[in-house]
């Protein structure tokens, strides 16, 4: 399908080369399923993100026709420095997959998953499963790198059961990988303990792309830290109703109460707006009561959230500030509320979590 809007001059299809970007400042917003789309996406941009990932996108569907993913990772239109992530257990089905969507929004670049630890992506030899076979990995990212004229990038963890990922880092690396990601855990660790930085510092001093640290950072000093060992940054979990975050990681002040429920009203009517209508609310609760949680106020009133109405009630009544009210809506970050996404979105997609 091709995206209805897409016509040369409304996507970006260069984006500055990591290098660039690194050494300008601000960390990227890391792909989450179920988070990452176009709505958050603008927002966390907005709010200086560096660029941003899509969440996952199945490599085998989009080659076999499923239109699903183009929803997931469709960008909105004027959307920069989009990277679309793809995961893929099979060079031609990268390919193909990548064809599809870069015809269809000609993205900055495309990121492999090799990250995701969830049974019915590792069952199919996707995600963190690539870690075990380099030359597989290797091949796809090759593969995706001859389909499109855009770079490709891999996001993977530190290993399986222990950190172990120099040989697989090295040869994604060889076959064109022009960036890499390191969630510092292993895939046996989920996301328990805390991400180990020595161990993706030890990684990224043995090969010479840019590589960005993901796991833990939450404010100004974490992201410090990360950028003094010469290391990128990704945020992803402190985001979740926080979009503002990268702002706060460049030194910029707090939101006022009136700033949060402002991003929070933009971010409810884009969601609105590019989903097709309030009956697709519920997907956005848990970002909604993670905004409420920021100001300290029960989620109770904000998981609920069918309609526009009940999150004005529930601002209202939580802490006495009207979404309507003149002096809130001059905080909007946008003049205008995104279009509706040009492809369908069938059904909430699992949330696979790498
Ligand atoms: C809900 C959720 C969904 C995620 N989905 C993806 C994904 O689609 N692709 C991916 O590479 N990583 C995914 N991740 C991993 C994050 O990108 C990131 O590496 C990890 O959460 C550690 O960073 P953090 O401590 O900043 O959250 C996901 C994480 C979460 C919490």
């Amino acid at each position: 399908m091709r995206h209805p809007a897409a016509d040369p001059g409304r996507y970006t299809r260069a984006m500055p080369p990591f290098e660039t970007l690194l050494a300008a400042g601000g960390a990227a917003l890391a792909p989450m399923a179920g988070y990452t789309d176009a709505p958050f996406r603008r927002l966390a941009r907005h709010y200086g993100a560096a660029w941003a990932v899509s969440e996952m996108v199945s490599a085998r569907a989009l080659a076999l026709g499923d239109d699903t993913g183009l929803a997931i990772s469709a960008p909105h239109p004027g959307e920069r420095s989009v990277v679309l992530q793809l995961f893929a257990g099979d060079p031609a089905e990268a390919a193909a997959a990548a064809r599809r969507l870069h015809a269809a929004f000609a993205p900055a670049a495309f990121d492999l998953n090799m990250g995701c630890p969830v049974r019915k992506v590792v069952q199919r030899g996707c995600g963190v499963e690539l870690m075990r076979d380099p030359g597989r990995a290797a091949a796809i990212v090759a593969a995706i790198d001859a389909a499109v004229p855009v770079p490709v990038t891999v996001k993977t963890r530190l290993g399986l059961d222990r950190a172990a990922a120099r040989e697989v880092v090295a040869a994604v690396v060889a076959a064109g990988a022009v960036a890499v990601a390191i969630h510092g855990r292993t895939a046996a660790q989920k996301y328990g303990g805390e991400a180990d930085w020595d161990a993706i510092a030890e990684i990224a001093a043995a090969v010479d792309v840019p590589v960005i640290g993901s796991g833990d950072v939450a404010d100004a000093r974490d992201y410090q830290r990360a950028r003094a060992r010469g290391l990128g940054v990704m945020v992803a979990r402190a985001a979740l109703g926080r979009p503002w975050v990268f702002r706060e990681l460049l030194g910029g002040g707090a939101p006022s109460p009136e700033e949060v429920v402002a991003v929070s009203w933009r971010h409810a009517r884009d969601h609105v707006g590019w989903y097709g209508g309030e009956r697709a609310l519920p997907r956005l609760r848990v970002q909604l009561a993670a905004y409420a949680e920021r100001l300290g106020l029960d989620r109770g009133p904000f998981v609920r959230v069918a309609a526009l109405d009940h999150l004005a009630d529930a601002w209202r009544a939580g802490i006495g500030i009207d979404p309507a009210d003149p002096r809130v809506a001059a905080l909007d970050p946008f003049r205008d509320t995104l279009p509706r996404c040009p492809a369908p979105r069938r059904r909430r997609q699992r949330q696979l979590a790498a």
